[in-house]
Parts: structure tokens; sequence; C-alpha cells
């Protein structure tokens, strides 16, 4: 058997014996808030059968979270993270539903707390597989003291927990467009009340008394409004204890009020301008081909961060005609140039930015020329001209988002010295900067299929003119096809 086997075995192991000592816990804690009486450990054989049947749907769970990891969407987040965070949240739904099933309702259930947090933190299908685990946990543990004295006590527990997991599925659903915080919290609340009339229906599958049935729609309502305040009470905690960059985390990134923007906006404002236009065209592409606006956006933000420490360097910032690179030699230019990609990644890293942020700092230029430096050295020395020397460090983009950064970083510095003159120009220009980072490697370890290097392509074409706020002569583009 191999080494890495081996390891992946007593991982797997070691995994299943915590998730094991996990499910005891649930079970006691919740057989505790059930019962009402920390005088449960005369029911030895119940807690045994519980914690085995709940270990086997974390186990269920743990599979199915081990098939979702391997998908791109979740590989920014740790396999060790990303069960913590899970069965965190699956253990606090559990139990929260218990001591509200046993002291208030049993439909007032906040299981809605499971899909909505696990659905922010990790991803809308494991939020739903994550309230159907909770809600079978429910289901089996918090029975355990009526059954045996009444078994049609149980009925309105079944239910209970049925209209719970429909509330966090419809929960669920409402995290899929991109709401900021608040949106999210009242489209949370009128869920709540829309679900009502659904709590009305079950109940009168057991009973037809009418007070019983409005008593069940106002615990429902209840239930989800508790799961709610509990999710905003405690997102914050999550984002930062496991430091998961949300939605709305990346948004609260771009204002003003976040030091480094503040800076760069201070100190370097031709480079600011210039990165929330880039922000602009990467946001755009980054909805062509399906992977996180919010991210892509922060990443345009960011990506010139570096030219903070040296504005003066930049053509972007220069005023008056004054240009500090007239007074240098070129090889000493390139580096105060090239510089940039560096201080911006340990001013990012510093600042514990996301990974994707830091990395499209410092991979955006990849380790292409500083072509102006190069041609000037090269039409003054006689000889051969290392062109290392004039190069970016690197390295070439590793993700998509600092893959768009690099196509979106030149074409807008590119139009916005020259505004294109019509559409045929335009889109000329496009294919030839993507055609020429792929014939340069550069986009060889970024991920990007040809496919979407084509909708980067059409989005920048159909953004620029837009933000030129310049009108392109289409009709001269048609004449000439
Ligand atoms: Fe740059
Ligand atoms: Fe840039």
């Amino acid at each position: 058997m191999s080494e890495e086997k081996k390891q992946a075995i007593l991982r797997t192991s070691v995994i299943m014996a915590i998730l094991f000592v996990v499910a005891v816990f649930t079970v006691i804690c919740g057989m505790i808030l059930t019962l009402k009486t920390w005088n449960i450990f005369g029911e030895v054989v119940k807690i045994v059968t519980l914690s085995v049947i709940v270990f086997v749907f974390y186990a269920v769970f743990y599979v199915y979270l081990n098939y979702s990891s391997n998908s791109r969407s979740l590989e920014s987040m740790s396999k060790n993270k990303l069960l913590a965070v899970a069965y965190t949240c699956i253990t606090i739904g559990i139990l929260l539903s218990c001591a509200s099933g046993s002291y208030l309702s049993w439909f007032a259930l906040p299981l809605a707390f499971v899909s909505l947090i696990v659905g922010i933190l990790i991803r809308v299908r494991v939020g739903v597989m994550a309230t159907v685990i909770s809600g079978m946990s429910v289901l089996i543990i918090s029975p355990v003291s009526e059954l045996v004295q009444d078994g049609a006590a149980v009925i309105p527990i079944v239910l209970g927990c049925m209209t719970g997991m429909i509330s966090g599925f419809v929960m669920a659903f409402l995290i899929r467009k991109r709401y900021s915080r608040f949106k999210m919290t009242w489209g949370a609340l009128i869920v709540s009340l829309a679900m009502m009339p659904m709590s009305a229906l079950i109940t009168l599958l057991y009973t037809l008394d009418a007070g019983e049935v409005l008593r069940n729609a106002i615990f429902t309502a209840m239930g989800n409004m508790l799961a709610i305040a509990v999710i905003t009470a405690s997102l914050p905690l999550y984002e930062r204890i496991f430091n998961v960059w949300t939605d709305f985390r990346l948004q609260e990134l771009i204002t003003l009020r976040q030091p480094l923007l503040k800076k760069l906006n201070e100190d370097a404002p031709g480079t600011f301008s210039h990165s929330m236009a880039v922000a602009n065209l990467a946001e755009n592409c980054a909805v062509a081909i399906g992977i996180n606006p919010y991210m892509a956006r922060v990443c345009g933000y960011f990506h010139d961060i570096g030219k903070s420490k040296n504005p003066k360097f930049f053509v972007e910032n220069q005023k008056d005609g004054y240009n500090p690179h007239d007074e240098l030699i070129p090889e000493v230019s390139v580096s105060m140039i090239t510089r940039h990609t560096t201080a911006g990644y340990e001013m990012l890293r510093a600042a514990h930015m996301p990974e994707e942020i830091c990395k499209a700092a410092l991979e955006h230029h990849g380790d292409s020329a500083v072509s102006y430096f190069y041609m000037k050295v090269k039409s003054i020395t006689e000889g051969e001209v290392d062109d290392k020397e004039f190069c970016y460090e690197g390295p070439c983009p590793t993700t998509k988002y600092s893959a768009i950064i690099m196509i979106c970083d030149i074409c807008e510095a590119m139009f916005r010295a020259k505004p294109p003159e019509d559409m045929e120009s335009l889109e000329k220009a496009v294919d030839g900067v993507i055609k020429s980072r792929i014939n340069e490697g550069q986009l060889d370890d970024c991920g990007l299929t040809m496919r979407d290097l084509k909708l980067i392509k059409q989005t920048i074409c159909r953004a620029i003119p837009a933000s030129m706020h310049k009108r392109i002569d289409y009709d001269k583009a048609k004449e000439r096809r």
C-alpha cells in the first residue's frame, strides 16, 4: 500500500472518530434539551443507539462534502475548514431546534439557520444537504421522550420537522441571487411570513382545530425569525473565526473606508481611477464565464495597490509634465515599475486579504516585459540587451481572476491612451491582446478555456464603448464587413 493511501486512510479514520464524538455530544445535549432534564445518563442504550444513527447521518454528509469539495467552486476553502464550518453549523442547528422544539413548539424549528448559513459560507447545495441531515437528526433525537409514553405525540414532531426543512429549502434559494446583508435579512423575513400558510396546511394533516392551525403557523414564522436572528449574530463571527470571504464581506472591501483603497485614492488618484475601470471590466467578464463577480471586482480594485508606494513613477499619476523617469536610467525605471506587483502582494498579505486578491496583485503582469523601456534601451544600445532585466518577476496567472485582471488591465490602459475608432478596431485590438498573452504562455496555468477567453473578448468589446462614453461608429464597422 502506498504512503499516500495510508495517509488518506489514517486521515479518514481520525475524521470519523471526531465525527462520532461530535455525534455523541449532539445526542447528549439534544436529549438534555428535549427531556428538559440533566438526568439522562440512565438512558445509556438510547444514547448509544441515537449516537450511532446520528453518526451515520454525519458520515453520509462527509462523503457528500468530500465529493463536493473536489469541484472548482469549493477549491478556495481547505477541506479541514470546510468540515469545521459545516459540522459546527449542523450541530448548532440541531441543538437550537431541539431547544426551540421542546420549549416553544415543534413547529418553531429554526432549521433555516443551517440552510442559510451553510449556503452563504459554503454553497447553496451543501446548505440544502446540511438541512436534510439536521432535520433527520432532530427527527431521531426529539421523539425519544414522547415515543415511550404516547406514539400519537410523535406526529406533530414529524410534521414540524418537515415544515422546518421546507422553510430551510425555500430560504436556501433566497441566497442564490447575490443580495446585500440587509436585503438577505428582509427577504428571509418575508419568506418566514410566507411559510405560515404552508405550516397551516401541514397542521391540517393531523388536526382540524383552528386554534392549533393558527398557533403552528405563528410558531413556524417565529422559528424562521429565530433562525434569521441567530444568522445575523453569528455570520460575522463565522467569517472572522474561519476567515471565510463571503460575498457580503467582499462587498465591504470596496468602500473608501478600506485603508488601502483610501490611501490609493489619496496618493495615486490616476491609478485609483484605472483600478475602478479594470474592476468594472473584470466583474463583467466574471459574470460572463460564471465565476464570482464580487471577487473579480475586488481583485480589480486592489491589483495595482503596490503603486501607492511610489505613485509618481506611474504615468497615470504624473501631473504638470514632470516625469521622474527622465532623470533615471531605463534599468532603474524598470525596477521601480515592476516592483509594484511584489509590493502590492506584500501589502495585501499584511492586510490579511483573500488569497485570490493577493495573487491578482502579484500575477497580473505575469513575467512579461515592460516593452517601452526595453525598446528604448534596444534603440540606443549596440549589441545584445538582456530582456530578463526588463521583465516582471512573475509568476504567470494561476487563477482565473489573475488572468482576467491581466487582460482587462492591458485593454483598459490601451484604450484609455488611445480610444478605439470603431468596433472593428476594438475587436481586433482585444483579440491581439489575448492572442499575444496566449503566445507568450502567460495564460497556461490560469484555468481559462478557449470558450472563456472568447466570452471575455466579447464582454470587453461590449463594455469598453460604454466606459469610454464615446459613441463608436458601428455602421462603419458593418460597411467594412
Ligand atoms: Fe499593474
Ligand atoms: Fe493596472
